[in-house]
């Protein structure tokens, strides 16, 4: 979608939008020499580490790491994608967006979720008006969800008929291709040719909206108990709707999970139904399928801790542990809830109050106490393989930490549960993640793999080149002297290469970074960092480009020094091996005399 606008647009807009204007239309900004201050919106704190640079129109904060341009900044403050930040602000500015398909007509996306909007009307107009719909209003009123909750959540009736939405599409001119497009109807093709039928049949309709409330999807519950169909049928996977993104509740919840920097994870629709109904308005779910790395993702752009509240039985014991272990993977603080044998959030706050739950939620345990409970109700403990089984369990838990300080506290925490010298189980957590480090290596970006260290002098040689545009002499010594596989780290790396792409283009790297970066906005973040840090660290009587030079050179003598490593390392040496270290030797050497 991002290739519908110019780069052309995208700078009009981008000057039109003056960041400071922007950041300070929500925060107070405060004056510091030539930058702007702030408290961050974007994590708790009490002196200001969020600064906005007005000469390179970027923001950064150095307390959660957030940064990047101004179409960065209201994709983290409004919640919205990279091309609902450049809507927003051509909106702002009076630019006119050119779309691939001409002025003035809609994209195939916009028409999806003009149709699903019209749909999610009509399914509610009928549950609130309709005969036909009385059943369900039954249903509803049974299960506690008022008019005012069903009309928040957009709540609604499909009727137990076979083309009422294949009718209405005929008289609204849609086609059946595009309703079977956004999941309404089911296309089946027999001997009579091809026929087109409602997906969606005598069920209780929850729209499904994305972060901006938009109805992407939904979710339909039968209102029969032993119904021979599925107690939810879901919109399939349709260009709207990817269940493995999607967070049920999310367009409500996010204002507050922002607020208390912390979210609520149920299970279920209903549960996130009736917390909203009650004030527990941090309440999100996945929709009917597990946590995906995605979903951690858009979750932790909100929060830096999650309580996890699923059903009590093996099942849901089994998916929070699973869930739990995700989010520790993304470096959130995790809790998980026991709820009482036979509940859910919905029938406990139901059942026995709001203050119930809340006694729930606070009295939530670490991820690691919930596992270490669980597993020793199922294996006996006070056996040595009962005991070496959950330790390890739990150790792998822990190990997907990226955060040492968080894997301390949680070892510490195992100890105690289970009655373990905590120095036995750092010594085995060190194994682990040993073993699991050498094989996620390839994949050091991925959430939930632990994360390579970023080497000291791979940082200090992008700070150099992103902040000495003025030397073009760093840059090309970089260009001819460094092969990048020598970087370890892949941030560095993606970074570095952005740079020397950029160099003698006149492009600036703040904007090449933005077109390369990921959904993470991890580059963003990270050179937005850079350009605002301390200058020309370490610099002392040096020029920039004689910094530049020596990371350089210590570069190619760590990468050298490590082969050799390797080659000694090696049980039986061919010869080729042994030359190869000879040259190595050589080498050092060499590099030795080009330093003076
Ligand atoms: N789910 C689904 N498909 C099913 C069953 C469940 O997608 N066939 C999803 C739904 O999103 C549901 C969640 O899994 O909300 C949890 O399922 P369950 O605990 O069975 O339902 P509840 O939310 O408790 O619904 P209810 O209270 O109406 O029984
Ligand atoms: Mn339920």
């Amino acid at each position: 979608m991002a290739q519908m606008v110019t780069k052309r647009v995208l700078e009009e807009i981008r000057f039109k939008n003056d960041i400071v204007d922007i950041v300070q239309s929500t925060l107070d900004l405060k004056k510091a020499g030539a930058t702007f201050k702030a408290l961050c919106p974007f994590h708790k704190e009490k002196t200001p580490s969020f600064i906005v640079n007005p000469q390179r129109q970027i923001f950064h904060c150095f307390g959660c790491g957030k940064g990047g341009d101004v179409f960065k900044f209201i994709m983290e403050y409004e919640g919205v994608d990279f091309i609902g930040s450049v809507k927003m602000l051509a909106d702002r500015a009076g630019v006119q967006l050119e779309l691939e398909e001409g002025a003035g007509k809609v994209s195939d996306k916009d028409l999806l979720l003009k149709i699903n909007n019209e749909v999610c009307d009509l399914y509610h107009d009928l549950l609130l008006n309709d005969k036909r719909a009385q059943v369900a209003r039954n249903y509803l009123a049974r299960r506690k969800l008022d008019r005012e909750t069903a009309a928040k959540f957009r709540v609604g009736y499909a009727p137990d008929e076979w083309d009422f939405i294949v009718n209405w599409g005929n008289r609204k001119k849609y086609t059946m291709d595009v309703l079977e497009r956004v999941g309404l109807v089911v296309r089946k093709t027999g001997e009579n040719g091809t026929r087109y039928y409602d997906r969606f049949r005598g069920r209780v309709m929850f729209a499904i909206l994305d972060e901006q409330g938009r109805v992407v999807g939904f979710s339909g519950r039968t209102l029969e108990k032993n119904d021979q169909g599925a107690k939810y049928v879901n919109t399939p996977e349709t260009p709207l709707f990817h269940k493995a993104r999607i967070l049920y509740g999310l367009s409500f919840a996010r204002r507050h999970i922002v607020e208390a920097r912390e979210a609520i994870v149920c299970e279920g629709q209903i549960d996130v139904i009736r917390c909203h109904q009650s004030g527990f308005e941090t309440a999100v779910a996945s929709q009917g399928t597990a946590f995906s790395d995605d979903h951690v993702r858009v979750v932790h752009r909100y929060a830096d801790s999650v309580v996890i509240v699923f059903d009590p039985d093996e099942a849901g014991q089994n998916a929070a542990i699973r869930t739990a272990q995700i989010f520790i993977g993304a470096g959130l603080a995790v809790r998980v809830a026991s709820l009482p044998k036979g509940q859910d959030p919905d029938s406990l706050i139901l059942e026995k109050g709001k203050e119930e739950f809340q006694k729930v939620l606070d009295s939530a345990a670490s991820a690691v106490a919930f596992q270490a409970q669980v597993m020793s109700e199922r294996e006996n403990v006070r056996s040595e393989v009962g005991a070496m089984r959950v330790a390890r369990e739990v150790l792998q838990t822990i190990s997907r930490s990226p955060n040492a300080v968080q894997r301390e506290r949680l070892v510490r925490e195992a100890a105690q549960r289970l009655e373990l010298n905590p120095s036995a189980l750092f010594e085995e957590l060190r194994k682990i993640m040993r073993k699991t480090s050498a094989s996620s290596r390839v994949r050091d970006k991925q959430v939930g793999a632990p994360v390579v260290n970023m080497p000291m002098e791979e940082k200090d040689l992008c700070r150099h080149l992103v902040q000495s545009e003025d030397a073009p002499e760093s840059v090309a010594l970089a260009k001819k002297y460094l092969p990048l596989e020598f970087v370890k780290h892949a941030l560095c790396r993606d970074v570095l290469q952005a740079i020397l792409d950029v160099a003698g283009t006149g492009e600036d790297i703040v904007e090449s970074v933005r077109e390369k970066d990921g959904s993470d906005g991890e580059m963003q973040a990270f050179v937005s960092g850079l350009i605002m840090g301390p200058t020309k660290a370490g610099l002392g009587e040096r020029t920039p480009v004689d910094a530049v030079r020596d990371i350089i050179l210590h570069i190619w003598r760590r990468e050298l020094k490590d082969e050799r490593k390797r080659i000694d390392a090696k049980a039986d040496q061919t010869a080729e091996d042994k030359e190869r270290r000879r040259q190595i030797t050589y080498d050092l050497k060499s590099l030795q005399s080009w330093d003076t």
